[in-house]
């Protein structure tokens, strides 16, 4: 696999999948500009784990929900890096600014969610479109199952946000392959040190049962290493041919169908 980017923004690459993601790309040398919200010591911290690997890159502080912070990013990326090589849409809001049922979600919380997914990466692509070199590299971090499914009641907003979110990778992905950049979107599973940690602990142990029980075929929830790797592919010279498309980086857990009892699904149990 062969990496030649040596610039890279990724937002929200202060923690959780962010940071696993900033971290692999650090690992082949590439600088990275880590985004964040609030919590500067986490990007700082994230910054000194990039400088580590022998890469180097900055901080940088905006609301994705705010396109004028957006636009604000890229120009401080534009002053640091002078070209951009890797985008990485991973930024999402704390649960509580989205996380309402259908009937009763305030249009403020359906507003934020739609703002920090399909919004942002509208007027991030074009930002980000202006610095990359031919055959640069864009990638939106998902979660189809919230788009698909209709039963996650809380998971409303989110669930249409990334929908969007998708469509919109395949317009980009269309649009900027004349210039030979491509735009995907990886889906991760449930992964471990990320937003999970911001659950109650029993909650976060149902989870993890849950998946290691066998409704994610390879018994472990991902780690945010995992996701790295998946976009790291993604920026490989060798994937210049592969755009707008969906990777699900879950270790089987989209395979499964919910409508089977597990006990019925588990091979170990099938007659031989
Ligand atoms: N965790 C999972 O199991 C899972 C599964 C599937 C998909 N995903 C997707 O993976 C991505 C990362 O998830 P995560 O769980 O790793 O996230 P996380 O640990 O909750 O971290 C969120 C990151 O986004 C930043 N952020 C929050 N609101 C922002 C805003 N309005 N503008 C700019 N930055 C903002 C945070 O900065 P501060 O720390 O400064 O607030 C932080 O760096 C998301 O797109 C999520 O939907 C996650």
């Amino acid at each position: 696999m062969t990496l030649t980017a040596r610039h890279a923004l990724v937002t929200g690459g202060s923690r959780g999948i962010g940071r696993g993601i900033a971290l692999k790309l650090a690992d082949h040398g590439i600088h990275i500009a880590i985004s964040y919200l609030k919590d500067e010591a986490a990007a700082k911290a994230t910054l000194e784990q990039v400088r580590a690997r022998g890469a180097d890159g900055f901080t940088v502080q905006a609301d994705v929900c705010q396109p004028q912070q957006i636009e604000r990013l890229f120009t401080r990326v534009r002053d640091e890096f002078g070209t951009l090589d890797i985008f990485v849409n991973n930024a999402r809001g704390e649960i509580g600014t989205f996380y309402e049922p259908a009937m009763s979600i305030g249009l403020d919380k359906f507003d934020a969610a739609m703002n920090s997914q399909a919004r942002a990466f509208l007027v991030a692509v074009r930002a980000a479109e202006k610095l990359m070199p031919d055959g640069g590299r864009i990638i939106a971090i998902t979660y189809a199952p919230g788009g698909r499914f209709g039963g996650w009641q809380p998971w409303v907003a989110m669930g249409a946000a990334k929908s969007a979110l998708e469509t919109l990778v395949r317009y980009f992905a269309v649009a900027l392959a004349p210039r030979g950049i491509t735009v995907n979107a990886v889906s991760p599973g449930w992964v471990d040190d990320s937003v999970l940690k911001t659950l109650p602990e029993p909650v976060v142990q149902m989870i993890r049962d849950h998946h290691h029980s066998g409704w994610t075929p390879m018994r472990r929830l991902g780690t945010p290493a995992d996701i790295g790797n998946a976009v790291a592919l993604f920026c490989s010279k060798e994937a210049g041919w592969i755009t707008g498309q969906l990777v699900a980086a879950d270790g089987g857990m989209g395979l499964m169908d919910a409508a089977i009892p597990l006990a019925i699904q588990q091979p170990e149990l099938q007659p031989a």
